[in-house]
C-alpha cells in the first residue's frame, strides 16, 4: 500500500508542489493549511509520516510536533522552516523531529531522501516492535515460589523427551507451558503443532491425525499430511485431551505406541518421529475411573505430569503479570505507557479470578484502552472488574479460603503501613513491631513492591 504522506504548511502553492512531487513517487499526499488541521488530520487519517512547516498563524509546527509526538510516538515528522534559525532546528530535533529542511525545497531530491528515510525508520521500528512482542509471546512471568516451582519442573521435563501432561483450570497457561517445553528442547527449531482434540468432526478424526492420499474418499481433492507427519522432528501438542472422542483414543494410542502411521488411501507406512505434550482442564483420572477416558492411553501421555495452579492461589505474581500486560496492551493499541498505583494491585489481588492469567490480561487490557492514566489507582481498576469489593467492607467472603482471606489483610496492613511511613521499611517494621527482614520477606511473598 502507498504511503500516506501529510504536508502542513499555510501557503496553498507549497502544499500543492509538494503534494505533486511525491504524489509522483507513488505516495499518497494529504495537505492540511493549519496546525490545528494537522492535527485532526492526524488522529483521522493512517498518516505514515508529516511533513510540516513551523510558522503558521495557528499553532506553530513545533507544538503540532510536541503533540502529534505524545500520541504517535511513532510517526516521523519532518520540520520545515525559511527562517533557518538554529535554535528552531534544536528545539525540532529535541521534540523529536526526524529531519529537517530549509525553505525553499528547490531541491526536490532533498525531500525524497527525507521522506525515504523516514518511512524506512519508522518501518524498521515497527519490526522491531514485532520481533520483541514475538519473543517475549512465550515468556512466562512470575516470580513467586509457585511460579518458580513450576517452572524448575518445566526446565527438567524440557530437556527430557518424556511426554508431558499439562493440567489445569481454564486460561492457567498451559498452552504456554506447551510452548515452552518445545522451546526448551532440541525439539526447538522444529515444528510445534497444535491440534484442538475437542474440535475434530467424527469423520474427519483419521485424516486429520494422519493426513490422507488424493482420492481417498469423496471431498479429498488433494494429498494432505496429518498433524503427526507435520509435527516429525518435532512436538505435537493435543490440546484438550480430556475431550477426545473414544475413536480417537484407540487411533492416538497405536500411532504413540508403534511410532508409524499410515495415510488414509495410502499404501506406504510412515516413521515419524513426535513428542507428544498433551494438556486438560479435566480431571483424567475422574475420566479414566468413569471409563470415559482409556487408562492406557492415559499412561501413556501423563509420564512426566505438570500442573498449572490457578492464580488464586498464586497471587503473588498479580503485580508482575498486571505490569507487562498492562505495557503489552498500551503498545498494541497504540497508547501511551501506563502504570498502575499501589493501590490498584491490592483490588486485583482481592480478586478472585476465576479465568486466570487469560482474564487478568483481558481486564488490563480493557482498562488500558479506558483509561487514560498515566497512574491507574484503585477507582479505575474497581470499575472495570465485576464484583470487585472494597477488601475492607467485609473480611469474609464465600468461596474465599482462609488463607486468602488473611494474605488479603496482611497485604492491607502492610500496604498502609508503608504509607504512613513514608516507605520506608525500616520505619514500617518498627510500627508494626517486626524484624526488617521478616517484613521483606513478607512483602516479597504478598507481591508488594517497594
Ligand atoms: N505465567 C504466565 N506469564 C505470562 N502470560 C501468561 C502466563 N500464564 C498464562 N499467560 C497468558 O494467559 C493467556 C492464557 O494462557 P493459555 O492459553 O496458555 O491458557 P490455557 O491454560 O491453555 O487456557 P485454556 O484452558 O482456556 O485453553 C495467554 O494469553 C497467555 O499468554
Ligand atoms: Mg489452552
Amino acid at each position: 500500500m502507498a504511503a500516506t504522506i501529510l504536508i502542513v504548511d499555510d501557503e496553498r502553492n507549497i502544499q500543492l508542489t509538494l503534494a505533486r512531487a511525491l504524489t509522483l513517487e507513488g505516495y499518497t499526499a494529504e495537505t492540511a493549511s493549519g496546525g490545528q488541521e494537522a492535527l485532526e488530520k492526524i488522529a483521522a487519517l493512517p498518516v505514515d509520516l508529516v511533513v510540516m512547516d513551523v510558522k503558521m498563524p495557528d499553532l506553530d509546527g513545533l507544538t503540532v510536533l510536541e503533540r502529534a509526538r505524545a500520541t504517535r510516538p511513532d510517526l516521523p515528522v519532518v520540520i520545515m522552516s525559511g527562517h533557518g534559525s538554529l535554535e528552531t532546528v534544536r528545539q525540532a530535533f529535541k521534540l523529536g523531529a526526524f529531519d529537517y529542511l530549509e525553505k525553499p525545497i528547490t531541491e526536490r531530491e532533498k525531500l525524497l531522501v527525507a521522506v525515504r528515510n523516514g518511512l524506512a525508520m519508522r518501518h524498521l521500528a515497527e519490526e522491531n516492535a514485532a520481533l520483541k512482542r514475538e519473543a517475549g509471546r512465550f515468556e512466562m512471568v512470575g516470580a513467586g515460589p509457585a511460579m518458580q516451582r513450576l517452572l524448575e519442573l518445566v526446565r527438567r521435563a524440557a530437556a527430557s523427551e518424556g511426554r508431558v501432561l499439562v493440567t489445569g483450570e481454564n486460561g492457567t497457561g498451559k498452552e504456554l507451558i506447551a510452548r515452552a517445553l518445545h522451546d526448551g528442547s532440541r525439539r526447538k527449531g522444529a515444528p510445534f503443532v497444535k491440534l484442538n482434540c475437542a474440535a475434530v468432526p467424527a469423520e474427519l478424526i483419521e485424516s486429520e491425525l494422519f493426513g490422507h492420499e488424493k482420492g481417498a474418499f469423496t471431498g479429498a481433492v488433494a494429498a494432505r499430511r496429518g498433524k503427526f507427519e507435520l509435527a516429525d522432528g518435532g512436538t505435537l501438542f493435543l490440546d484438550e485431551v480430556g475431550d477426545m472422542p473414544p475413536a480417537m483414543q484407540a487411533k492416538v494410542l497405536r500411532a504413540l505406541q508403534e511410532g508409524e502411521l499410515e495415510r488414509v488411501g495410502g499404501q506406504q507406512t510412515l516413521k515419524v518421529d513426535v513428542r507428544v505434550v498433551a494438556a486438560t482442564n479435566k480431571d483424567l483420572e475422574t475420566e479414566v475411573a468413569a471409563g470415559r477416558f482409556r487408562e492406557d492411553l492415559y499412561y501413556r501421555l501423563a509420564v512426566v505430569l505438570v500442573h498449572a495452579p490457578p492464580l488464586r492461589e498464586r497471587k503473588e505474581d498479580i503485580p508482575e503479570l498486571a505490569d507487562r500486560f498492562l505495557a503489552e496492551a498500551c503498545e498494541r493499541n497504540g497508547r501511551r505507557p501506563m502504570s498502575f498505583a499501589r493501590e490498584a494491585y491490592l483490588v486485583l489481588q482481592g480478586h478472585g479470578w476465576p479465568g486466570n492469567v487469560r482474564e487478568l490480561r483481558n481486564l488490563v487490557e480493557r482498562v488500558a484502552i479506558l483509561c487514560d492514566g498515566p497512574e491507574l489507582g484503585r477507582d479505575e481498576v474497581a470499575a472495570v472488574l465485576p464484583g470487585a469489593r472494597k477488601p475492607r467492607d467485609d473480611r469474609f467472603r464465600e468461596g474465599a479460603s482462609f488463607h486468602e482471606l488473611v494474605e488479603e489483610a496482611e497485604r492491607e496492613i502492610i500496604l498502609a503501613a508503608l504509607d504512613r511511613n513514608g516507605e520506608n521499611v525500616s520505619e514500617t517494621a518498627r510500627a508494626l513491631g517486626l524484624e526488617r527482614s521478616h517484613l521483606y520477606k513478607k512483602m516479597k511473598g504478598l507481591g508488594i513492591k517497594r
